[in-house]
């Protein structure tokens, strides 16, 4: 049995009292670790500070990170910082950082050989744009994203990955795929895992759905056989709504 994962992506949200507020809202309520993995990816100037107070249950992610282990790389964020102040978890190829930051699959592969290097769990972000949905391209498209992402990886590194599929067109659209595109999409991820590694590793490997998640339509989601949790944005800003999500889980 696969735990559920509950993550929480702000984006660019949130200041550090808006942060913190967050925080102490759903500390004390959140589902035990045993059962429900949650996550929050705030941005990174405010991380050690809810490092500091993730508690028990809740652990903390950064939204990206840089592939190279130091250097001359204006603005990024290293591996090595992020595993040094005490992050779990990291977002890596979130189809806004392809499409704003230019980040290729390569990149995405290296950044994935990196995060591993250190202590960090990568949440690998998947998904096709409409066209490619309206034009049945999703699974080729899906596939090669996948395909170079792992690239090199071992048996034991896939099993501890957290993949994320985002169809593009269901971000911040408030149109969610429905639980059948998203449960269809995320079986045929795993299926291909199964191809490339093999059955052990594709019945570990956790596959979130995201894209205009909320408390209203996560429950059917969690009801699939293949969909482990969710990305959630916007609705994860939300104690309340991110509380009831994480419940969810604990329900399904
Ligand atoms: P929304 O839930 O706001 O659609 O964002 C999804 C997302 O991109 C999470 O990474």
């Amino acid at each position: 049995m696969r735990k559920p994962l509950i993550a929480g992506n702000w984006k660019m949200h949130k200041t550090r009292d808006e942060a913190l507020q967050f925080i102490y809202a759903v500390a004390n309520d959140l589902p035990s670790r045993q059962y429900v993995d949650t996550v929050i990816c705030p941005q990174a100037p405010v991380l050690r500070d809810l490092v500091k107070r993730q508690g028990e249950q809740l652990r903390i992610g950064a939204q990206t990170m840089h592939e190279a282990t130091e250097g001359a790389y204006t603005g990024e964020v290293s591996a090595a910082l992020l595993e040094n102040i005490g992050v779990d978890y990291v977002i890596i190829g979130h189809s806004e950082r392809r499409e704003h930051f230019a980040e290729t699959d390569d990149a995405v592969n290296r950044k994935l050989h990196q995060a591993f290097r250190y202590d960090l769990t990568p949440i690998l972000c998947i998904g096709e744009k409409l066209e490619e949905r309206e034009g049945n391209r999703t699974e080729d498209v899906v596939a090669k994203q996948l395909d170079i992402a792992l690239k090199g990886l071992g048996k034991d590194q896939v099993e501890r990955l957290v993949i994320a599929y985002e169809p593009i067109w269901a971000i911040g659209t408030g149109k969610t795929a429905t639980v059948e595109q998203a449960e269809e999409t995320i079986a045929f991820i795993r299926r291909r895992v199964k191809e490339t590694y093999d059955e052990a590793v594709s019945e570990q490997v956790r596959i979130l759905y995201g894209g205009s998640v909320n408390p209203e339509n996560l429950p059917a989601m969690l009801k699939t056989a293949n969909i482990d949790g969710a990305l959630i944005g916007g609705a994860s800003l939300n104690a309340k709504d991110f509380l009831t999500m994480a419940d969810a889980a604990l329900k399904r």
